[in-house]
């Protein structure tokens, strides 16, 4: 064997030469899309004066309503709702199914803190729930968790991952139960050709800036249902619009999360790129997987499960090793062959998407003296290591690798190259 030879197939973490020539592109799908399409279109609404929603210095039509529209279309539901961040979406989506202090709504283990905070928000308790191989929420485990208290359960799409939604929209029609589904890291994903978020009672979307499409800051709320739409628009806007079509009996008061024009504006050419952002990732993806599905198989390594291979938003590659401390040595060894990658849960680092990492939560903290959303709850509700461990075996055992849109063919055949190598050395 030649020298370079050697060197290529030995690993860059022992002075080998990296598999993949560079570091990979900044994970910001939307975010590195914009161009002179999203300055004009914030520059015409300067321009314009007008940018606030409901008026300007002369007359004109609002962006966020134009949105509202194209989102709903886009997404297939009657309504949609621009508001200022996702976690704003979720308050409004709860606030519109009309849960509230004391009630019980069911998260994954494996969520952004906002998920359960959102809950908190209204007053109700988070449950949380163990996530599968597919690390979003198992309909069995939820069935389990279920109590006279339980309102509502909210799967969460992580990482692009479409949740089972046949299985939990079951499990929801028997108990009774509400379906918010959080969407913020699947923009344009779907379950058995339905878009994610129109599929439960409520969908509700983050643009923070890491999301497929992004404005930076910004949600939105999806829903077939009027009455639910009405009370989130109420809720979302301390005292607009809605409420003059509404009989005074049903009107309610709301606070502020109403979209500014210069966000909507960003968003409108943000929406045109989703379905080129989707088609870039999943073919990329497509070819990682087909490209180690073999030696995974013969190492017995595990890719993760995709409940709906054609609607997964492919914002991420993960596979599980079978331990953690090989998943470690794993994440570490690629990071090393500029293809990074990192396991999702280490028991001494923090991470607020693990739920028993969600330090102010699994400590029942309130803001006052008079104590949090449990004081209402009648039963006692833990947050400790021992209510999923499922959920902290798999993220503890799993590979993360971002899959970027703007990775070349290269890009991808080196990430393969690397992962063979990689596996060939450790797994
Ligand atoms: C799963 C999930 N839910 C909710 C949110 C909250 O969104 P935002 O940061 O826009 O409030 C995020 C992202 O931050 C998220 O990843």
């Amino acid at each position: 064997m030649s020298h370079q030879a050697h060197d290529a197939e030995r690993l860059a973490l022992e002075g080998g030469q990296p598999a993949k020539s560079l570091p990979s592109p900044p994970m910001f799908p939307g975010g590195m899309m914009i161009d002179e399409e999203e300055e004009k279109a914030v520059l015409d609404v300067l321009r314009s004066k007008r940018l606030f929603r409901y008026y300007g210095p002369q007359d004109g039509s609002s962006k966020a309503a134009e949105l509202e529209r194209r989102f709903a279309e886009h997404m297939g539901t009657r309504y949609a709702l621009a508001v200022t961040s996702g976690t704003a979406a979720l308050v409004c989506g709860l606030q519109g199914l009309g849960i509230g202090p004391g009630d019980e709504v069911i998260v994954p283990a494996y969520t952004w803190i906002a998920s359960p905070a959102s809950v908190m928000a209204v007053g109700g308790i988070p449950v949380v729930a163990e996530v599968d191989e597919s690390l979003t929420l198992d309909a069995t485990d939820v069935e389990r968790r279920i109590t006279p208290y339980t309102k509502a359960i909210m799967p969460v799409h992580m990482r692009g991952t479409p949740a089972r939604m046949d299985a939990l929209v079951d499990v929801a029609r028997r108990h009774n139960l509400k379906v918010i589904e959080d969407t913020a890291q699947a923009d344009g994903g779907s379950y058995q050709g339905h878009r994610l978020g129109s599929i439960g009672d409520v969908g509700c979307f983050s643009l923070q800036f890491n999301k497929i499409l992004t404005a930076g800051e910004g949600g939105m709320v999806i829903t077939n249902d009027e009455w639910t739409w009405q009370r989130a628009v109420m809720f979302h806007d301390v005292a607009g619009g809605i409420r003059n079509q509404l009989p005074e009996e049903k009107i309610l008061w709301g606070i502020n999360f109403r979209m500014p024009e210069l966000l909507a504006a960003v968003m409108l050419v943000q929406l045109n790129r989703l379905d080129g952002l989707l088609d870039a990732m999943r073919q990329r993806k497509r070819m990682l997987r087909n490209g180690i599905e073999d030696i995974a198989r013969r190492k017995g390594v595990q890719l993760q499960d995709t409940p709906d291979l054609e609607g997964d938003a492919a914002v991420a590659f993960i596979f599980f090793m079978e331990t953690s401390e090989l998943a470690d040595r794993v994440s570490r060894a690629l990071t090393a062959e500029n293809i990074a990658a990192g396991s999702l849960y280490h028991p001494d680092r923090v991470d607020y998407h693990v739920y028993c990492h969600w330090i102010p939560i699994v400590n029942q903290r309130s803001w006052t003296p008079q104590g949090g959303p449990w004081r209402w709850a009648r039963r006692e509700v833990n947050y400790g290591k021992d209510e999923c461990p499922r959920t902290l075996d798999l993220l503890g055992r799993a590979v993360h690798l971002d899959v970027s849109p703007l990775l070349t063919n290269s890009e991808v055949e080196e990430t393969i190259d690397g992962i063979n190598k990689v596996f060939n050395a450790i797994a």
